[in-house]
């Protein structure tokens, strides 16, 4: 899938009118990869593939049926690998669930061949650098409140797979690129929040510098798992009530009254978080001014997140005064822009 965004960040543009500007962004996500960079038009070209593979034994007839479906694959380990959207469609079509190299917003412990399958789908999307050690800003989380996870490890791994590659990598907080994206004309101050997959990451930033940022493990496959658990159905069904278009602030049935519940819960739970956090932190900058909030990433995309988000900020005493509360335009590209314009005004 590949999104052309008009983009109208001044600080992006590198003065120049002919010259496209140098860097890439990466949003190393559970369950999307994205890759941004400037086109020639001037705006962004955000390019997204799932972070999924689905392995099939290396046979004749499998061969036969891959190259009839037009279906692309690469042999690894005697293996037929089929990556990304792909794999996604066709673990579909069969009724399999496909491997993912990432779970909980890092690299999965419990995946052996996750490191080169997410090289073979960054690659696609991130293509050669166009001069050599160009930037590539990707995002990491921020370690997590609720378990004991290793963004250290996560972060070295990428780091030095993205240098292989030819570019010159440096780290973003997700949150922060959430800011980066959305929170431009407001000088980069304010509430940048992730809704992912595998977590939703938060940072405050106080014209561009982070104050306070951690994530929770807690996102779109906990509020599938939890779905699935209390309807006693599979996980890949609860994905589907919850993407197939629905309103949590009117749940139709048992089911999507399940997916209301688990989202209102996720919402509180990191307003909650905020709260507290802000309030034992040291050194926090006074906000006299009202301060935005802007939400992003996949799980943002419900119908009545915002209104939803909303209605629980209005029930906890929030330590900072806010002014809007959005969703961003492209939530699940949010991320990707964000770390293209940290490349360009080479932040982090
Ligand atoms: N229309 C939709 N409504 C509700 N949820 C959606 C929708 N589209 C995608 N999602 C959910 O969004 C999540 C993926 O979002 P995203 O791509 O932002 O995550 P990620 O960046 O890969 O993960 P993370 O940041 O946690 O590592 C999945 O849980 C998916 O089910
Ligand atoms: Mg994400």
């Amino acid at each position: 899938m590949t999104q052309h965004q008009n983009h109208n960040q001044s600080n992006a543009d590198n003065g120049s009118d002919t010259a496209i500007a140098l860097g890439k962004g990466l949003d190393v996500g559970t369950a999307n990869l994205a890759a941004a960079v400037q086109n020639d038009e001037g705006g962004i070209t955000v390019t997204v593939e799932r972070n999924a593979f689905l392995d099939i034994p290396s046979d004749v007839y499998s061969k036969n049926m891959l190259t009839k479906l037009k279906v692309p694959y690469i042999v690894h380990n005697n293996k037929l690998v089929v990556i990304g959207e792909a794999a996604f469609e066709l673990a579909n079509v069969f009724g399999r669930e496909t491997r993912r190299p990432m779970s909980d917003g890092l690299i999965s412990p419990n995946e052996q061949d996750a490191l080169p399958m997410m090289k073979l789908i960054i690659s696609k999307i991130l293509g050669e650098p166009r001069v050599p050690g160009e930037n590539c800003y990707f995002c990491v989380p921020a370690p997590s409140l609720d378990v004991d996870n290793n963004v250290v490890y996560h972060q070295g791994l990428f780091e030095s797979l993205i240098n292989k590659m030819g570019f010159t990598a440096h780290a973003i907080n997700e949150a922060h690129a959430v800011i980066f994206a959305e929170l431009a004309e407001n000088d980069f101050t304010g509430i940048g929040l992730s809704f992912g997959g595998g977590m939703a990451n938060a940072c405050i930033a106080y014209k561009s510098i982070p104050c306070l940022s951690f994530s929770v493990a807690r996102g779109g496959d906990w509020i599938d798992k939890n779905v699935a658990n209390v309807l006693g159905c599979p996980r890949s069904k609860a994905t589907h009530i919850k993407e197939r278009g629905i309103d949590i602030r009117d749940p139709k049935s048992r089911e999507e009254e399940a997916v209301a519940i688990y989202y209102r819960s996720l919402i509180n739970y990191v307003l909650q978080n905020i709260k507290s956090r802000f309030e034992s932190g040291q050194n926090m900058p006074s906000f006299n001014a009202p301060v935005d909030i802007a939400c992003a990433g996949g799980t943002s995309m419900v119908g009545g997140f915002i209104e939803v988000f909303r209605e629980e900020f209005a029930k906890i005493d929030f330590p900072i005064p806010v002014g809007r509360i959005f969703r961003s335009e492209e939530a699940l590209t949010a991320v990707a822009k964000g770390c293209l314009v940290a490349a360009a005004i080479g932040e982090g």
